[in-house]
């Protein structure tokens, strides 16, 4: 079975780890640092807090934001739970905006047109999650002038964007943003096995990130209340949690980084073979403007006239690993109960009702490419 994504660990990468392995620290060692600067230098951004997945950091972020009960925070349907999860963990409300047929990002006139009527009725969201579909950048510089003009914090979900980029910008840089929160699970961009990251320009949401994410505690003297009471001292300041990510997952995450740009060109080229090989089926292909370059998370096709479930089970029967990404968030039965229902989103669950993830990952060979392709001709014609 060709899989719909897979990591690629390579000697080097093995050798970083086992380097931990032979040190005195494996966690809260020099190497989480040095992979924090590391994802500084190539985002572009200012701080960064590794943690250890992105669940937690979208949890801390939205912490740093300050969401709490009686807020209420906004993602899309069309992504994982984690995505909304975290506002709830918050003790805050979640409600979604619906996506745009096209880019499968957030519909911007649909959250401009859901922010005026809010604001009218003075129930704005504290906080936004958009989320980077596949490794396309949402248009960051136009979410970001709506969500200034009502003082949201804005919040990047770019666990798939990593690699990617906007304008002149990589995501992650946060030149349009709050905070950009990255995912190192192995299907992803690079790999640290579970781990994530946030990203931030803002000293005081790093700050507040940096003490979420380790207990609420700090040894920096700056921050005390009252006086130290010696070197070994520190303070708990808030309720945090241990979301630390480890240095032996760091060492991972570090050497996969220098491989990065590597992959993402690997991603493209076999997106490219796709558009041009899949153009004369009855599909409906992604589509990525100007001024955006995809980290090609995923590789998603829409079947314009055929049963979806029926040629998902014809491709698993013929070895081809497709899966489908989302399940609307708003669909799944815990959502159901919180009162959200069927049709309230209909851009998204049209989108699940006939999307495919084909096949892709850097070490997808052109042999096992062209099998795909094949096979879709063979079902699709
Ligand atoms: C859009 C999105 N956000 C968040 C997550 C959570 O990532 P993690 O597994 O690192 O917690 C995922 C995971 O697949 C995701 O796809």
């Amino acid at each position: 079975m060709i899989p719909y994504g897979k990591h690629l660990v390579d000697e080097d990468d093995i050798d970083a780890v086992v380097d931990v392995l032979r040190n005195q620290f494996l966690t809260q060692g020099a190497v989480v640092p040095q992979f924090e600067n590391a994802l500084c230098g190539y985002t572009g951004a200012n701080y960064c807090v590794a943690v250890n997945s992105a669940t937690s950091g979208l949890h801390v972020a939205c912490l740093a934001a300050g969401v709490a009960a009686g807020d209420s925070v906004w993602t899309v349907p069309n992504s994982f739970v984690a995505s909304a999860n975290c506002a709830l963990y918050c003790g805050a409300s979640i409600d979604f905006v619906d996506i745009d047929p096209l880019t499968r990002n957030i519909d911007i006139n649909a959250l401009d047109n859901k922010l005026q009527h809010a604001a009218k009725q003075n129930c704005l969201p504290k906080a936004l999650i958009v989320v980077h579909f596949s490794g396309l950048s949402c248009d960051m510089q136009r979410i970001h002038k709506i969500t200034q003009m009502y003082s949201i914090v804005l919040i990047e979900d770019a666990a798939h964007g990593l690699g990617g980029s906007y304008q002149q910008s990589k995501i992650g840089s946060c030149v349009y943003s709050d905070m950009a929160v990255l995912s190192f699970h192995p299907v992803k961009s690079i790999t640290s096995a579970e781990g994530g990251a946030v990203l931030t320009n803002q000293n005081h949401f790093h700050e507040k990130l940096t003490l979420f994410a380790k207990h609420g505690v700090t040894k920096d003297p700056l921050q005390y209340r009252g006086e130290s009471h010696g070197p070994w001292y520190y303070q708990q300041l808030e309720l945090g949690y241990n979301y630390r990510l480890s240095d032996l997952h760091a060492a991972l995450g570090l050497s996969q980084l220098k491989k990065l740009d590597v992959f993402i060109q690997k991603r493209s080229e076999l997106a490219k073979v796709y558009d041009e090989t899949l153009a004369d089926l009855p599909l409906k292909l992604p589509v990525v403007e100007p001024h955006f370059k995809s980290a090609w998370h995923l590789y998603m096709v829409e079947l314009t006239q055929h049963d979806r479930q029926n040629i998902y089970q014809l491709l698993h029967k013929k070895g081809i690993g497709v899966n489908v990404h989302y399940i609307p968030i708003h669909l799944q039965p815990f959502y159901q109960k919180v009162g959200f229902k069927q049709g309230d989103f209909p851009v998204s669950e049209h989108f699940y009702q006939h999307a495919l993830t084909l096949p892709l990952f850097p070490s997808l060979s052109h042999e096992e490419q062209l099998k795909v392709v094949d096979v879709l001709h063979e079902v699709l014609l």
